[in-house]
């Protein structure tokens, strides 16, 4: 089973015992402020999501830059996208720091809200 080590954070497939913490998080409003229901989208995306009591010690964009490693130098993917809604500034910062380019802006399908498309390629991510 892949894992992925950062300095600080281990990145790992679930576990049944994730649910119970995973669920907490996911019913507290300042979370899901800019996630709406979180379906999949037809492409390979990066986003993420922690507890308010981790936030703003780096932990998102140690961990999103693991995940792109991985997927643009270790499996080989083309590109990989990440998609914010317009007014989620910390989740733009974090794709602008990774070095994804704003891509294009389109409408949530179901809601209707604006979002921006983020993407990166491997000699964009090596620059
Ligand atoms: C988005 C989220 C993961 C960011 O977590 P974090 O731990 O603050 O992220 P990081 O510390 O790695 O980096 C965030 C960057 O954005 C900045 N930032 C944080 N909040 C910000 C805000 N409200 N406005 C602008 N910039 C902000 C930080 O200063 C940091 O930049 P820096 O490294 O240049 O100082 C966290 O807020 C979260 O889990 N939110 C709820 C889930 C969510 O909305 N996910 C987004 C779905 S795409």
């Amino acid at each position: 089973m892949t894992e992925i080590r950062t300095p600080r954070l281990l990145l790992r497939r679930w576990h049944d015992d994730d649910l119970a913490p995973m669920a907490d998080i996911d019913a507290d409003p300042r979370v899901m402020r800019w996630i709406d229901d979180g379906s999949v989208l037809p492409a390979v995306a990066i986003s993420w999501r922690f507890g308010p009591q981790f936030w703003g010690q780096g932990y998102a964009s140690e961990a999103a830059h693991a995940t792109l490693e991985f997927a643009l130098q270790d499996r080989g993917l083309d590109r990989v996208i990440s998609i914010s809604q317009v007014g989620d500034d910390a989740s733009e910062n974090i794709m602008r720091k990774l070095g994804m380019e704003w891509e294009s802006e389109t409408a949530h399908p179901v809601h209707g809200r604006p979002l921006r498309v983020h993407a990166i390629d491997l000699t964009e991510f090596q620059a």
